[in-house]
């Protein structure tokens, strides 16, 4: 067939969502009122306010007399749930929380019961009566003081130790990053409804089948009894992909109740009502000749799980392992349970947490032996993936590191730390390398064209942010040779074509092209109506010679020779055509990553310690691009992001008692305006054939992974001082 003129693919669309967002008609999970707006009753959860232990005790008597209150919820009262198998989930190894089950408490905030009334307020002063005894234990919640539990995931080629003991130069660091927090702007939000055994939930979340599935097993009914809505996400980055507690709370509640239950986490709650980025203990020691050729690399890790699920990421391990040419690696990855609740990916997940240390070790070695760290870098640039074997489908980290040294004026640069001064402020540069694995799943997507020439896409895909709405509209209209404004594109809803998890960057490859199977599978539908109708300006013509373009079918060569999808369905008298998409991802042959080159000018202030990022530059290789607007909010939004990690973000908790001090956007600290002054986002040109029919390779992800070691090997060459703890506040430059 001929390939379709692309004309929304690569254009700097607006989101087609926009103007619902800005005007308040975009309806979030909290804004769905079925039955009306006096039909939903209020959920509020009552949380431990304890660590570890049991409840002792419950009293629920002055709240059950207060006015508008339904309903109690507790261990006590709670029908047991089923709480069966669910392979098909993202539940980890070990016994997930079982909301309401026994007197067990696990973490501080676990939650304890929950009240339901008639209105929000009447529920969260009733939450406040309930009274709960504990008797309670000392909690361990510090990652330095707990010990590993479990047998290590290890990797090892070649002798790293031997190896290490021979190398010229040896460096050994530890590098530590704190727990983070989500802290997407939407508050994470139920609404369940049922209807005698059949259940519908308005959710927050990056997958539609997730809670279907987890509150399905939990409630031990089939999953086709449930259906779940989420057409637009406030943000995510990763927290709301599992299905958490407060989901099968809000169906509890609402089958207790016989009404349907709207349940809001607060933004206190988030802090232990979903997941988080754990924090990390990573010894790094390097070996290398004195040209900077690695010799060896070993990785020791520890990173904190909760007590009754392990979490661990491969992405973590990965980089050490194939991103620099390196004979002798070893690594050791140890999980240390805590009296917390469980983590979960957090944007870049894993990539991110590893690159701090990894890409600081690259720095601190380019120092020691006096080489440019982007020159540093560059001799280490492997030929292969050392790890797998395989050849690389697409890699211009060469390219990222060209473009970067000469965009940012990386040649300026005078290599010695504390070498510039601009007042009071101490100033500098420094780079990190960035990656992410290209991962891509099957799914499906429906298409349908109508008689008038507009056509309706639908995948059960999510959008928290990235732009799922516009960058399937712009792969639609290309592909049907539509305008974009005759597409609509749908999403969220179980009752779709199935879709896989919105995360992990793999939606524009999988979803793309799952969307593009269906589409051209309908133009070639509408294409070969046309060459077998005698009426056709197009009868007796090669199906292969034809294109479209603006709703018009025609010749490639010859464009006055055609007609509109409107004449051609209206003389066949069908209303619609239809087509159901489909894509299941290769056996990957090569090793598939999206790369990218970050590069920071910090500024210090030599007496105060403060740190402002003057300046980001971040080139990417994430093969084609197919919206460039989505992408640069995709890119700035982590580069800000990456300032938190760096700088600012920093869940704290007292291990006296388990409680998070700081669980609120007031005392846990993320960039504002004022922090972000120049960020800029470059992409290498060139598509990916491998990886996918779009020649994507993810974007989203990739574009956290380098910021915030950027940022600290700009301390570094600033102030001389090397930080190996994220994030690097005031108090630690003084
Ligand atoms: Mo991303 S951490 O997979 O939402």
């Amino acid at each position: 067939m001929s390939p379709q003129p692309q004309a929304a693919v690569g254009a700097p669309l607006s989101r087609v969502d926009g103007r619902l967002k800005v005007t308040g008609q975009a309806k979030y999970a909290a804004d769905q009122e079925p039955d009306g707006p006096e039909g939903v009753v209020h959920a509020v959860v009552v949380d431990s306010s304890v660590a570890l232990g049991r409840i002792t005790g419950i009293d629920t008597g002055t709240a059950e007399a207060q006015p508008g209150v339904l309903k109690v919820l507790h261990h006590r009262n709670a029908p047991r749930l089923p709480y069966g198998p669910n392979p098909g989930s993202l539940n980890l190894p070990g016994e997930r929380l079982r909301v309401f089950q026994d007197d067990r408490v696990r973490f501080h905030g676990q939650p304890v019961a929950v009240v339901v009334a008639t209105t929000l307020e009447a529920a969260q002063h009733a939450a406040s009566l309930v009274k709960l005894d504990y008797d309670s234990e000392q909690p361990t919640t510090d990652l330095a003081d707990a010990p590993a539990a479990g047998e290590p995931r290890t990797y090892a080629r070649g002798d790293a130790e031997a190896a290490l003991q021979s190398s010229p130069v040896r460096l050994e660091m530890t590098y530590r990053t704190s727990r983070n927090h989500h802290n997407a702007m939407e508050l994470h939000a139920t609404v369940a409804q049922w209807d005698g055994d059949r259940l519908t939930l308005w959710d927050k979340t990056q997958w539609v089948q997730s809670p279907r599935n987890e509150v399905a097993a939990n409630f031990g009914i089939p999953a086709g009894n449930i259906r779940v809505i989420s057409p637009f996400v406030g943000g995510a980055f990763g927290n709301a992909a599992r299905a958490w507690p407060h989901i099968t709370i809000a169906a509890l509640a609402a089958r207790e109740t016989g009404r349907p239950v709207k349940l809001v986490l607060t933004r206190r709650q988030l802090y232990f009502g979903v997941g988080f980025r754990p924090a990390y203990e990573y010894k790094v020691r390097l070996g290398s000749n004195r040209r900077g050729l690695l010799t060896a690399m070993t990785h020791d890790l520890r990173a904190e799980t909760s007590r009754y699920e392990t979490f661990s990421e491969r992405g973590v391990v990965a980089p050490g392992q194939m991103l620099y040419t390196t004979p002798n690696v070893s690594q050791t990855a140890r999980t240390v349970p805590l009296d917390v609740n469980t983590p979960t990916p957090m944007r870049g997940p894993g990539y991110s947490s590893a690159a701090f240390p990894v890409e600081s070790a690259m720095d601190e070695l380019a120092h020691e032996l006096g080489i440019d760290p982007l020159e540093l870098r560059r001799r280490n640039e492997p030929e292969n993936d050392q790890a797998s074997g395989r050849p690389f489908s697409t890699r211009r980290l060469r390219e990222c590191y060209t473009i970067g040294a000469r965009e940012f004026g990386w040649s300026r640069r005078d290599p010695r730390p504390r070498s510039t001064r601009d007042g009071d402020w101490l100033i500098g540069t420094g780079m990190a390398t960035a990656l992410y694995d290209t991962l891509r799943a099957p799914g499906q997507a429906s298409v349908r064209l109508d008689a008038d020439g507009t056509a309706l896409v639908e995948s059960s895909t999510s959008d928290m942010g990235p732009g799922t709405y516009t960058s399937m509209t712009q792969v639609a209209a290309d592909a049907l040779g539509l305008a974009v404004r005759n597409v609509t594109f749908r999403l969220g809803d179980t009752s779709m074509p199935t879709a896989p998890l919105h995360g992990g960057s793999l939606t524009m490859a999988s979803v793309g092209s799952t969307v593009q199977d269906g589409c051209d599978k309908l133009r070639q539908q509408a294409i070969r109506l046309a060459v077998e109708d005698e009426d056709s300006p197009l009868s007796g013509a090669d199906a292969d010679d034809i294109v479209v373009r603006g709703g018009r079918l025609h010749l490639k060569d010859n464009p006055a020779r055609g007609e509109t999808y409107r004449q051609l369905l209206t003389r066949n008298n069908r209303t619609h055509l239809e087509a159901l998409g489909s894509w299941t991802p290769d056996q990957s042959r090569s090793s598939m990553y999206a790369y990218g080159a970050v590069f920071a000018e910090v500024a210090v202030d030599a007496r105060l310690g403060l740190v402002r990022v003057r300046r980001m530059l971040g080139v990417f290789d994430a093969g084609r691009i197919i919206s460039p607007k989505l992408a640069d909010s995709q890119a700035i939004g982590a580069m800000t992001g990456g300032i938190g990690a760096a700088l600012l973000e920093h869940t704290i908790t007292d291990h006296r008692d388990g409680r998070i001090v700081d669980a609120n956007l007031a005392d846990y600290l993320v960039p504002v305006n004022a922090d972000v002054t120049d960020l800029k986002a470059i992409y290498v040109d060139g598509r990916d054939d491998e990886a996918d029919p779009l020649g994507v390779k993810g974007l989203g992800e990739v574009v956290l992974v380098g910021v915030a070691p950027a940022i600290a090997n700009a301390v570094f060459h600033a102030t001389g001082r090397r930080v190996r703890e994220l994030p690097i506040t005031a108090e630690s430059l003084l």
